[in-house]
């Protein structure tokens, strides 16, 4: 009676990439010496897609689908309050990108317009 154990050897090989070091909001860095952001009241567009949630006229999280209630978008005062999460929501590693990917998408330009408005001084 014989046995036989096939033993196997698995040699692994692990590949070590150099990651550049995870990005400190280099992605959404807008310059703004060279674009000259639009006014919050020429992007109604694109605000249209946060306000069916992100509206002050809407008090209570059910009826927000759960948005915030600090961060509205309906009017000036209130849309510039918060630059820097607007920015953050729209970086391609957002933890929670905005509009949510089940909703309406922003265009790529109506992303760049959010993003040159947030970041340059949210003109009006
Ligand atoms: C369908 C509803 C909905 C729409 C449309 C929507 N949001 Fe939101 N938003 C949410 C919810 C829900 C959260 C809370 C996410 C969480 O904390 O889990 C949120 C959170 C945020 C936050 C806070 C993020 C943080 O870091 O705390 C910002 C800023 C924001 N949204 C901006 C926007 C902008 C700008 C748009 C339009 C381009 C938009 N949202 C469209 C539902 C929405």
């Amino acid at each position: 009676m014989s046995k036989r154990f096939f033993a196997v050897g698995f040699s692994v090989l692990f590949a070590v990439s150099a990651f550049a070091a995870c990005g400190d909001d280099t992605e959404s860095t807008v310059d703004c010496a060279t674009v000259t952001p639009k006014g919050y009241s020429e992007l109604s567009v694109a605000f249209g897609k946060c306000t069916s949630c992100h509206n002050s006229s809407l008090t209570d999280l059910v009826s927000r689908a759960n948005a915030p209630l600090e961060y509205n978008y309906d009017t000036y005062e209130e849309a510039k309050k918060f630059p820097e999460k607007l920015l953050g929501t729209l970086e391609d590693d957002a933890t929670f990108p905005m509009p949510p990917a089940t909703d309406v998408q922003l265009t790529a330009t109506e992303k760049a317009d959010l993003q040159a408005w947030a970041g340059c001084d949210t003109p009006e």
